[in-house]
């Protein structure tokens, strides 16, 4: 069993990993429609990450016999100012979830809930891969600018590193 306070507190990152699942989906859509095939299949597949992370939680709750409490998700933008922009929003946005996560790391330490904690070393693990790639693909599309010749490699590149 876990208590009431880290049952909501679950709950609410639930909620989270599917706003980053629907923020990942809006991205996608604008990629495509910027013909940045290859951003746009990343995102695509992050979204579907993110829905996986979500279900993760859920499926604790279950096995815990806690109670799942699903919320209303606010709208991602659809409107982005440019590739360079969308890569620096998604690495806040994950830099954002890691605080999250480490929120909840805190309250299961606070509440010797050692179950939770074992659960949650997962997600730790998963941020720090998250934050790194988000990074690294800013990094080069700031390096090449947001057009020209750079920038569809650098997409061909991105999108073939989500292919399985
Ligand atoms: Fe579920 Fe991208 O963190």
């Amino acid at each position: 069993m876990i208590t009431k306070t880290m049952q909501d507190a679950i709950n609410e990152q639930i909620k989270n990993e599917f706003y980053s699942a629907y923020l990942y989906l809006a991205m996608s859509a604008y990629f495509n429609a910027s013909n940045l095939p290859g951003f746009a299949g990343w995102m695509r597949k992050q979204s579907q990450e993110e829905q996986g992370h979500a279900l993760k939680l859920l499926d604790y709750l279950e096995d815990q016999q806690a109670q799942v409490v699903l919320k209303a998700i606010e709208p991602p933008p659809a409107e982005f100012k440019g590739p360079a922009d969308v890569w620096q929003q998604t690495l806040e946005h994950e830099q954002k979830v890691t605080k999250m996560i480490h929120g909840l790391y805190e309250l299961a330490l606070k509440e010797n809930d050692y179950a939770t904690q074992t659960m949650l070393q997962w997600f730790i693990t998963e941020q720090v891969e998250e934050e790194k790639t988000a990074s690294l693909i800013l990094e080069q599309v700031k390096r090449v600018g947001e057009s020209g010749t750079a920038l569809f490699f650098i997409d061909r590149h991105v999108g073939k590193m989500r292919e399985e």
